[in-house]
């Protein structure tokens, strides 16, 4: 289940907000500078569809938001528990690090955890199938797929020479809690 919590940046502890309302979540996230949107399939889409599928069948809001926010590509990543070196492809995301462009990321199927840091606070949004969030550039984040990763998911390029991590140097991101699909569930 899609889920915003909001934590005082001082206490991964007691969270102030927590909400899987999707109006409530793009209403507080818009608040501070953040996208995010549902989107629906047209028609199904099997679980072994390739790049090329995915695009097609989410081409009408694709082309919607690359033109709003000008971004110039769009690929589509997958990522499981096979996954060559999947350890250290989660180890790359895990420490709180900026972008010169948006991180927008729309997930066709399967789950993943952002942090964003922003004005004292700590915004923790599960990702799961059909949330589309974009992070502007410049605001520090990092994002955990969890131990054991499985989502499909588009990823929108401002710059054709690639996206680059900058890493802010705070240590914030091991105070708060890892992402656990199992436990979110629970919860
Ligand atoms: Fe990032």
């Amino acid at each position: 289940m899609s889920c915003l919590t909001v934590y005082l940046e001082s206490d991964a502890h007691r969270p102030e907000l927590r909400t899987a309302d999707p109006a409530l979540i793009a209403a507080h996230l818009a608040h501070n500078g953040i996208l995010y949107e549902r989107w629906t399939a047209d028609v199904p889409l099997p679980a072994s569809a390739d790049a090329d599928a995915v695009l097609r069948v989410y081409a009408a809001p694709i082309e919607r938001l690359t033109e709003a926010r000008r971004y110039c590509t769009v690929d589509v990543v997958r990522v499981t528990p096979e996954t060559e070196c999947v350890a250290a492809l989660r180890g790359r995301f895990l420490d709180e690090h900026t972008h010169d462009e948006d991180e927008a990321r729309f997930f066709v199927e399967g789950a993943g955890a952002f942090y964003i840091h922003l004005k004292s606070r700590v915004f923790r949004m599960v990702c799961e199938t059909g949330d589309l969030l974009s992070i502007p550039a410049g605001t520090p984040h990092w994002f955990d797929m969890g131990a054991k990763p499985h989502f499909t998911s588009i990823r929108f390029f401002s710059r054709p020479d690639g996206w680059v991590s900058t890493l802010t140097g705070d240590t914030i991101a091991a105070r708060f809690p890892c992402f656990e699909p199992d436990a979110v569930r629970a919860a």
